[in-house]
């Protein structure tokens, strides 16, 4: 989103910060062009709720007729909490889960949501557990994509899936223990490549076209998420259409290899979400060190959010763009900083591109008492925040169309986080 500098110091003022800060607005337009590029009759599309799972968010999904892929028991609820239905013809929620932890199988039997089974114990859990129903298999095609390492969810250093080859004897198992094939489902990553996504899937469907036409009671395929927001140029498009012939061309395909009409699926997250909203920290410090191993000073900009907030920086080298709001409105010269948080490690610096720790960033000379805008934090912000040194999350804020601007989630106190503690026997 593009912060108005008049509302974010007022919120600052209001709600304290740091805050997260989401563009209804903007979402809806995401929302329109995922709902244009799968337009083709045949064609639905997902929501990939791990990337933002606010119930916010979630009921928008729904009222736009998006379904969702879920990846915890508690995900599934949330889901059900924002109004989607249980069921399985055709399931609006899919649990692809690579272990059934907690709550999972109890809420797959009690709410008859589609389990996405990526391992044979899964199967054997289901059986175990007096399992009635349709499962989809989660395949790993022996190739991905990923902007970093564990983000490439396909290939030999994957975990996710069961390999082509192994399909066989998956699909006998789950004959064995009486569950029908509904859908086969692959998410290969998470990479910024658009042509390399496009080459990815057009290879996937192929893959998929050989093992349709042995599946009879097969209804969908899922070609999973990743189609890439580029967080470096906010002007920057995705080609839409050259997405929707994709996916209308997977669907011709697999519908003429099955010979009836099979559901084409997609479930991205990323897309939807990257650019609604952004993480606004307040500038607390100015310093700088003295030499660095690279015998020059660096300036630092230390602001109140941290990995705790937003990790994509400390934990993958993430890029996200940064905006200095200065509190005089003045403008400033533009000068190399890193700017930091607050938290016990070295790590916990916004200004990554890469591995590099410390990447001073050319940034309008920060003061202290300015706002810090960390842009384009929408998918996999607040939803991988943490706790990390007894911090309260941040609250998240709902800008609507009208200017108006609701808290959709408060700040956590030191009682939130105390919570689950206990003095139980066991
Ligand atoms: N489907 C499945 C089964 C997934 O595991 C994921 C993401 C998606 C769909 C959506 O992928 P997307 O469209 O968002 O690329 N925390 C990392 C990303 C991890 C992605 C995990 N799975 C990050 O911040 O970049």
């Amino acid at each position: 989103m593009t912060p108005t500098t008049d509302l974010l110091p007022a919120l600052a003022q209001k709600v304290g910060t740091p805050f997260w800060i989401y563009d209804a607005e903007l979402l809806r337009k995401r929302i329109a062009d995922i709902q244009y590029i799968t337009s083709t009759p045949g064609v639905h599309a997902r929501f990939a709720m791990k990337s933002c799972p606010a119930t916010k968010v979630l009921k928008e999904m729904h009222a736009a007729g998006i379904g969702i892929d879920a990846v915890s028991g508690n995900e599934v609820l949330r889901a059900l909490a924002a109004g989607y239905p249980g069921g399985q013809e055709p399931a609006q929620v899919c649990l692809t889960c690579d272990v059934f932890r907690d709550n999972a199988l109890d809420v797959v039997l009690k709410h008859n949501v589609l389990p996405n089974i990526g391992s044979p114990g899964q199967i054997q859990d289901l059986a175990k557990a007096g399992y009635k129903g349709g499962i989809s298999i989660r395949l790993n095609p022996g190739f991905g994509h990923g902007h970093v390492n564990a983000c490439d969810t396909g290939g030999p250093s994957s975990k996710h899936g069961i390999w082509f080859e192994d399909f066989t004897k998956i699909a006998e198992q789950a004959k064995a223990a009486g569950f029908p094939i509904y859908m086969l489902h692959a998410h290969i990553g998470s990479g910024p490549q658009f042509d390399e996504l496009v080459e990815n899937l057009t290879r996937l469907a192929e893959e998929y076209a050989e093992l349709v036409p042995q599946l009879p009671d097969l209804r969908a395929v899922s070609l999973g998420g990743g189609i890439p927001h580029n967080y470096r140029d906010p002007s920057a498009k995705v080609p839409l259409d050259r997405l929707k012939d994709l996916f209308a061309n997977c669907h011709a395909l697999l519908c003429k290899a099955a010979g009836r009409e099979i559901r084409l699926e997609i479930e991205p997250g990323r897309y939807y979400v990257a650019p609604t909203c952004d993480l606004v920290a307040r500038v607390t410090d100015i310093k700088e060190t003295q030499n660095n191993e690279k015998g020059s000073g660096v300036k630092f900009a230390m602001v109140d959010a941290g990995f705790v907030d937003l990790v994509r920086p400390a934990m993958y080298g993430s890029f996200h763009r940064i905006t200095v709001i200065p509190q005089d409105g003045a403008d400033r010269p533009l000068e190399p900083i890193v700017v930091a948080g607050p938290l016990c490690e070295s790590g916990d610096v916004f200004t990554r591109d890469d591995q590099e720790l410390l990447q001073p960033r050319q940034l309008p000379s920060p003061q202290a008492g300015d706002l810090l805008v960390l842009h384009d934090a929408g998918a996999y912000g607040y939803a991988m925040s943490s706790n990390y040194n007894s911090i309260g999350k941040a609250p998240q804020l709902w800008l609507e169309k009208d200017g108006t601007v609701e808290m959709i989630s408060r700040r956590e106190t030191l009682e939130d986080l105390l919570k689950a503690e206990c003095s139980e026997a066991v």
